[in-house]
């Protein structure tokens, strides 16, 4: 019930303070706080963010809930706590790993992302799981931060993970947001809209990266909201592009320099295509058409429609027949 609710965001809270003093200030926070000070994080970035970090042993969430009193199957239940198949023991989940506290909308911490040091440890990343608190597909990392510049600015950026929000806000983008991996849903698409009607989205510039961001387009327009696309060079995500072109960089050329989706398609599908050659032209062609399909306004698929027609001098009545096929393809 709700006791059981306030319990585990108690032992949330209480585990955030716990981990990012761990990271301040102690001697097993060392080499976490140097990595982070590489990766160019600021004492600012990790105040604002409460950044902290898991100490590599068994033992150090699961004795400290025990010593305050606080009930351990609840934060087993919260995933934060496993227990030993032999003996029951109760032993600690995140180990030897940067924390980043989740909040819900109100700021509580309802979850964790816990990051490796070493690049070779698996799991990258772990998460917790989904509870009675933490909704991943109704959570926006970092809302509570930015709610009000997003509402100041009427505009919303957002990101993939808990680095590029981060350094991006080091580099000016206060009113970031991020999925945290998953793609983004209604929910999220519903949420963001309460606030603001303007976002750009600073996916990866990787495959899965811009497939997500087609995804989260289209959720988002169908919420009602005005939708750009950023992106970076090949390969690159927010938290790189920064490292090494900088914060103003960042904000012209990579946030400044948005397109709208279908503009972000026109040049995506374009890219490394000669279009002077027939096939390659014939491609491209078919892609733009199946794009402008699921456009759903009439005026804008007309628009595009009218664009290549007169861009490749073929027929409007031929570009509509074969938008007429793909689209029953696609019912
Ligand atoms: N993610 C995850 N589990 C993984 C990989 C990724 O939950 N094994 C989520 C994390 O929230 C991560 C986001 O997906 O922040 C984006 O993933 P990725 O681009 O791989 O990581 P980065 O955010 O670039 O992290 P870093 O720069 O620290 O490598
Ligand atoms: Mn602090
Ligand atoms: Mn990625
Ligand atoms: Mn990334
Ligand atoms: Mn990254």
């Amino acid at each position: 019930g709700t006791d059981e609710k306030k319990a585990m965001a108690e032992i949330h809270e209480l585990l955030a303070k716990l981990y990012h003093h761990c990271l301040l200030h102690t001697k097993q926070g060392r080499p976490a706080l140097d990595y982070l000070e590489k990766r160019g994080f600021t004492r600012e970035s990790i105040e604002r963010f409460q950044i902290g970090f898991a100490p590599d042993s068994w033992e150090t969430a699961s004795r400290f809930i025990e010593k305050r009193g606080l009930d351990i199957s609840v934060a087993e239940k919260a995933g934060l706590i496993g227990k030993r198949q032999s003996d029951g023991k109760p032993y600690d989940r995140f180990r030897n790993r940067i924390m980043f506290p989740i909040w819900d909308r109100t700021g509580t911490v309802v979850a964790f992302g816990g990051r490796v040091l070493e690049a070779n440890d698996e799991p990258k990343y772990l998460n917790s799981p989904e509870s009675k608190i933490f909704h991943k597909g109704k959570t926006l990392y970092g809302l509570n931060l930015s709610r009000a510049e997003i509402r100041q600015k009427q505009h919303a950026v957002i990101f993939e993970g808990y680095v590029d929000t981060i350094s991006a806000f080091r580099a000016g983008v206060t009113n970031g947001v991020a999925t945290l991996g998953t793609s983004l849903t209604e929910d999220h698409a519903a949420i963001l809209r309460r606030n603001v009607q303007s976002v750009t989205i600073c996916y990866d510039s990787d495959k899965a990266g811009v497939e997500a961001a087609f995804r989260a387009s289209e959720i988002l327009v169908k919420q009602g909201c005005t939708v750009k696309i950023s992106q970076m060079p090949d390969g690159m995500d927010p938290d790189d592009y920064i490292n090494k072109y900088g914060n103003e960089s960042f904000l012209k050329d990579i946030i400044g320099a948005s397109l709208t989706v279908m503009a972000f398609k026109i040049q995506y599908y374009r890219r490394g295509k000669n279009l002077r050659d027939e096939g390659e032209r014939m491609i491209y062609i078919e892609e733009i058409i199946n794009e402008i399909a699921r456009l759903p306004k009439a005026v804008e698929r007309d628009h595009y429609l009218r664009q290549i027609a007169s861009e490749f001098n073929l027929s409007l009545d031929a570009l509509k027949q074969q938008q007429t096929q793909t689209f029953k393809q696609q019912q």
